[in-house]
C-alpha cells in the first residue's frame, strides 16, 4: 500500500480514473472535491489544512436566514469545516421540529419532505455559499434513554426520553447531540437482545443502517460542499445499553464492511471513522499499517513552536510508559529547583522514587489500553478509510496519568499536548491525514448546563479539569481565560505537529428563531412543557434563540475570546504553515 504514495500525484490520478476503488485515499482530481494523499487533504489543487468548529443542530433551526446567519458568523471567524449530524431518527414522527428516519415497527422510513432531508439540503447548500466544508456524521454511538436502557429502573412511561425520576426532562428535542437518534435506536428496533454491539454484527441491523447511509450519500455524492464522511460519532463497545460480545476487532470489521459500501457509492468524498481516536496498545490487528512513514513529517512551523519534530514511531507499552516516567522526573527535578515539590516522593539514598507513580507507571490508561472497545490505528489500516479522527474532552476522559507536580490545570493542558502529538504520529505512520473533529473544555460558567455525551442529565461535578485537587470538591469547569489559553495551545499544537484539520466543540449562535418542539424553544415558562419533575432548568438552557448548550457552547460569555482563538489559528495556517 505504501508505494502509492510515493507515485507522482498524476499517476495516482491515472490510477483513480483506473477506478482502483480500494483506495480512498489517494483521490487527485480536477474537480474541487476535497481529497487526501500523502498524509494531506487537498482541494482546488493546494494542500488543505483547517480550522473549523461543530454545529450538530445546523439541520433543526427555523429558518433558511438561521442557517446562513451562523454560516456567515462562523466563516467571519475564519472557519473552513463543520462537522453536524447528517442523522436525525426518531421512533414516533414528532409533531413539530426536523426528523430524516422513522424506525418503528420492524421498519425504516426516510423523511424527504420539507422538515426531513430538505433541511439537509439547505444546510448543505448555504455552507457551499459561504465556502464551509462540511463533515457529516452518519449516526451516534451515544442515544441513552434513562429508564429504557436499564430495564430495572420503574418508570411510568417508558416511551419517552428522560422520564426517569431526577432527570430534567425541560430538554427539548434535539437540544442535546445524543437526542437524534443513533445505534441504540436501531438496537431497540430490530435487535435481539438489546445489546449494543448488536448494531455492529446484527446483519438487519447492517442492513438498515447500509440503506440509511445509501439514502444520505447518494443524496450528496456530487456536492463539493461536504468534505467527506464519518461512519459514526464515537464508535466503540460500550453505551448506554450494555455490550455482550464486543471486542476492538468487532467494531474495526464494522468499519471496514461500513466504509467499503460508502465507498462503493461515492468516489468523490474520503471516509473517515468519527472515532475519538482511542488506542489499543499492543492488541492484534485486522488491517495492520505499513510501519515506515510513507511521507516525509511535515516541517516545523517557523513562528509558533520551535520544538524539534521528531520521526513518527509507533505507541507501544513499552514506549508510552518511559516517555510518561522520563516526563515526571523532569517536572520532579525542576519542581525541586524551585523548592515547590509535593510531597510526592521519598528520598531513598539520594534518589526520588515515587509511590504513587510507580503505581501508575504499569497501566496505559483507558485511552491506550483497549478499555473504550474500539482500536483507532486498526481502523486507519482499512483501506477505504482515508483520514484518522480523534477528540480531545479532558472533561469526559483520561488521556493521561496526572502528574502530581502538574496543577490539574497544567495536567489538562499537557495531556491534551502529548494526546495531538500522538495522534499526529500516528496518522504519519500510516500516511493518511488526521482531523481532531471535537475538542472542548468546560468553563465554569457553562458547568451549570454541562451535560456528559453519555448523559441526559447536568453533570453533578465529575470535571476533572478544574483548578482544585480534588475533582469531587472543586469548582467544575476552568476559567474563560484558562479554556482560551488551552484552545490556543491545542490548535498551535495541531498546525505545529501537522494535524490536517481541528475543530472545536461547539459553536454558539444566538438570534435565532425560535419554535415550539425544536431544539431552538421559546421560553420554557411560555410554553407548556414546563418542567413536571420540579427540577430548574440551568439559565443558560433557557434562552430563546439561542443555539444548545451542552457545557460546551461559546455563545454569551467569552464568545469572543474562543472566535478570536479559531481566527489567529486560521489565520497561522494560512500564513507560516504552509
Ligand atoms: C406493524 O406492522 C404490522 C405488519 O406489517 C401491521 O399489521 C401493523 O399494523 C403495524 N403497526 C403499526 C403501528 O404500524
Ligand atoms: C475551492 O474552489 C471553489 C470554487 O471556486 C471555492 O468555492 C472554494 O471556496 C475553494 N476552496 C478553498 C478551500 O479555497
Ligand atoms: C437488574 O437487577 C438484577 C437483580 O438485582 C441484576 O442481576 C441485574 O444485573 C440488573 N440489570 C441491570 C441492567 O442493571
Ligand atoms: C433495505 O432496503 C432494501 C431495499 O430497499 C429493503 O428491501 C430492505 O428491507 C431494507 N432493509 C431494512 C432492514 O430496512
Ligand atoms: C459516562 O461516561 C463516564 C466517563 O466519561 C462514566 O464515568 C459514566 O459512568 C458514564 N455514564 C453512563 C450513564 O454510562
Ligand atoms: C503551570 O504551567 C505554567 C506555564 O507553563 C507555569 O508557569 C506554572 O508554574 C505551572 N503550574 C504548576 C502548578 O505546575
Ligand atoms: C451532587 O453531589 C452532591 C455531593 O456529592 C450530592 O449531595 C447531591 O445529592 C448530588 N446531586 C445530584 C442531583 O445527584
Ligand atoms: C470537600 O472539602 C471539605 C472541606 O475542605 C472536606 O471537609 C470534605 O471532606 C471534602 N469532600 C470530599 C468528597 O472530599
Ligand atoms: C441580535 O440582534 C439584536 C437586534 O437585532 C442586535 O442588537 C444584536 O447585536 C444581535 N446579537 C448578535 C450576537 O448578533
Ligand atoms: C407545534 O407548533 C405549533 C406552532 O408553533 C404550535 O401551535 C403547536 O403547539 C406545536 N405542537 C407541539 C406538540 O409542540
Ligand atoms: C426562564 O425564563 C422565564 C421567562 O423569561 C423566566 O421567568 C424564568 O425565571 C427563567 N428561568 C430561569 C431558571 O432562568
Ligand atoms: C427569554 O429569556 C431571556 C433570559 O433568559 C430573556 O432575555 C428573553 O427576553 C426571554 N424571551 C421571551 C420571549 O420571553
Amino acid at each position: 500500500m505504501h508505494v502509492m504514495f510515493l507515485l507522482p500525484l498524476l499517476l495516482s490520478a491515472w490510477l483513480v480514473s483506473a477506478r482502483n476503488s480500494r483506495s480512498s485515499v489517494n483521490r487527485a482530481k480536477s474537480t474541487n472535491f476535497v481529497s487526501t494523499s500523502g498524509g494531506k487533504f487537498h482541494v482546488n489543487g493546494s494542500e488543505f489544512q483547517f480550522v473549523g468548529s461543530n454545529a450538530y443542530w445546523l439541520s433543526t433551526l427555523n429558518t433558511d436566514k438561521d442557517i446562513s446567519d451562523t454560516f456567515q458568523s462562523m466563516s467571519a471567524a475564519g472557519i473552513k469545516v463543520i462537522r453536524t449530524w447528517g442523522f436525525n431518527d426518531v421512533t414516533e414522527i414528532p409533531k413539530n421540529g426536523t426528523w430524516f428516519q422513522h424506525i418503528s415497527n420492524g421498519t425504516t422510513t426516510i423523511n424527504n419532505g420539507p422538515n426531513g432531508l430538505q433541511r439537509l439540503d439547505k444546510v448543505v447548500e448555504l455552507a457551499e455559499k459561504h465556502g464551509i466544508y462540511l463533515l457529516l456524521s452518519l449516526t451516534n454511538n451515544w442515544n441513552p434513554l434513562p429508564g429504557i436502557d436499564n430495564m430495572n429502573t420503574t418508570v411510568p412511561d417508558v416511551s419517552r426520553r428522560d422520564v426517569t425520576p431526577g432527570t430534567d426532562n425541560s430538554l427539548n428535542r434535539n437540544f442535546l447531540s445524543n437526542d437524534y437518534g443513533g445505534m441504540d435506536t436501531y438496537v431497540r428496533a430490530f435487535g435481539l437482545n438489546m445489546h449494543h454491539d448488536e448494531f455492529y454484527s446484527n446483519e438487519r441491523i447492517i442492513d438498515a443502517f447500509k440503506n440509511y447511509t445509501t439514502n444520505i450519500v447518494s443524496r450528496y455524492v456530487n456536492s463539493s460542499g461536504i468534505l467527506g464522511w464519518e461512519l459514526a460519532n464515537d464508535p466503540r463497545c460500550n453505551s448506554s445499553l450494555p455490550s455482550f460480545n464486543c471486542t476492538p476487532q468487532t467494531v474495526t470489521q464494522w468499519h471496514s464492511t461500513l466504509a467499503k459500501h460508502v465507498a462503493s457509492m461515492d468516489p468523490n468524498h474520503p471516509i473517515g471513522s468519527g472515532s475519538q481516536g482511542f488506542f489499543c496498545t499492543g492488541c492484534p490487528k485486522l488491517f495492520p499499517m505499513s510501519t515506515k512513514p510513507s511521507h516525509p513529517a511535515p516541517r516545523p512551523s517557523s513562528s509558533v513552536n520551535n520544538r524539534r519534530r521528531k520521526l513518527p514511531t509507533a505507541i507501544t507499552k513499552k514506549g508510552l510508559i518511559t516517555e510518561r516516567a522520563e516526563k515526571r522526573r523532569r517536572t520532579r527535578e525542576q519542581k525541586k529547583r524551585e523548592g515547590t515539590l509535593n510531597a510526592d516522593g521519598i528520598r531513598i539514598r539520594g534518589r526520588w522514587a515515587s509511590t504513587t507513580t510507580r503505581r501508575q507507571d504499569n497501566s496505559l490508561g483507558p485511552a491506550f489500553d483497549g478499555s473504550h472497545g474500539v482500536d483507532s490505528e486498526d481502523i486507519l489500516g482499512i483501506p477505504e478509510i482515508g483520514f484518522s479522527t480523534f477528540q480531545l474532552f479532558p472533561d469526559q476522559n483520561l488521556y493521561a496519568a496526572d502528574d502530581p507536580n502538574l496543577s490539574p490545570f497544567n495536567n489538562t493542558l499537557q495531556g491534551g499536548t502529548e494526546w495531538i502529538q500522538k495522534q499526529a504520529q500516528t496518522a504519519q505512520l500510516s500516511g493518511k491525514p488526521s482531523l481532531m473533529t471535537g475538542f472542548g473544555l468546560v468553563t465554569q460558567s457553562n458547568a451549570p448546563s454541562f451535560i456528559p455525551f453519555n448523559s441526559t442529565m447536568v453533570s453533578n461535578a465529575t470535571s476533572t479539569s478544574a483548578g482544585g485537587s480534588d475533582n469531587r470538591n472543586s469548582t467544575v469547569g476552568v476559567t474563560d481565560k484558562q479554556r482560551d489559553d488551552a484552545y490556543s495551545q491545542w490548535l498551535r499544537d495541531g498546525i505545529s505537529d501537522g494535524v490536517n484539520g481541528m475543530l472545536q466543540y461547539q459553536w454558539g449562535q444566538s438570534n435565532l428563531t425560535s419554535a415550539i418542539g425544536t431544539s431552538i424553544s421559546p421560553n420554557s415558562t411560555d410554553t407548556t412543557v414546563a418542567p413536571s419533575n420540579g427540577i430548574t432548568i440551568s439559565p443558560s438552557q433557557n434562552q430563546t434563540g439561542v443555539s444548545p448548550n451542552d457545557g460546551y457552547s461559546i455563545s454569551g460569555i467569552g464568545e469572543d475570546g474562543v472566535q478570536m482563538e479559531l481566527k489567529t489559528a486560521s489565520q497561522n495556517i494560512g500564513t507560516d504553515a504552509r
